[in-house]
């Protein structure tokens, strides 16, 4: 199993515990939440370890079928338990099955259609991540925060932000958006 160092890099892990905060504030509470492009799965590995989201089953979906063995791995522990987290190996461009009461995708920079935001329901909560940081393998650049909240438009929102990271030689920000779409 191949897992890629970056996915518990500094920026990486540090924009999810980000999340994990301003979620935990809201109170919000799900039956199903679904990640798309979940990666590894380390997202909803921080989510149920905090144990602050009451949350009764999270399934990540990524188009790379390398994924799905390693998400669930990570997240053995909850797999185990009634499978309260399940990856599965999807482009949630197509579609996703299923009736979530919030959907996250932290990796909108890397989707090349807005097929997956389209397709949302509207009145779905949604929490969103995006960035400029320019990378040959993401499709989207978001400027600033306006920018970001401007191309996925919300019908509430609940909290908006950004963070910043720094480092010798480079220098990124993450944009975050919670609400209702
Ligand atoms: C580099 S990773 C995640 C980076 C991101 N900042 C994060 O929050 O973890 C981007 C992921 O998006 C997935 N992906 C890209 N297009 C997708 C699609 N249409 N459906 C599902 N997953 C997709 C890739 O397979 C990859 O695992």
């Amino acid at each position: 199993m191949n897992i890629h160092k970056d996915s518990f890099s500094n920026g990486q892990i540090d924009s999810k515990l980000w999340l994990c905060r301003e979620l935990e504030k809201l109170e919000w509470t799900s039956d199903l939440t679904h990640v798309y492009a979940g990666w590894y799965g380390i997202l909803s590995f921080l989510l149920l370890s905090r144990e602050k989201f009451k949350v009764g089953r999270i399934e990540s979906f990524d188009i790379d079928p390398s994924c799905e063995p390693a998400a669930d791995m990570i997240n053995e522990n909850w797999v185990f338990k009634d499978w309260q987290f399940k990856a599965f190996t999807l482009d949630c461009n197509q579609g996703v099955r299923g009736s979530p009461d919030l959907i996250i995708n932290t990796s909108t920079e890397h989707f090349d259609s807005m097929e997956w935001f389209d397709r949302i329901p509207a009145g779905t909560r949604v929490i969103l991540q995006g960035n400029n940081m320019p990378h040959d393998d993401h499709c989207v650049h978001s400027s600033s925060l306006e920018q970001f909240s401007q191309t996925y438009p919300l019908a509430e929102i609940a909290y908006q932000g950004e963070l910043f990271f720094t480092y010798p030689d480079w220098e990124f920000t993450r944009f975050m958006v919670i609400g209702v779409k």
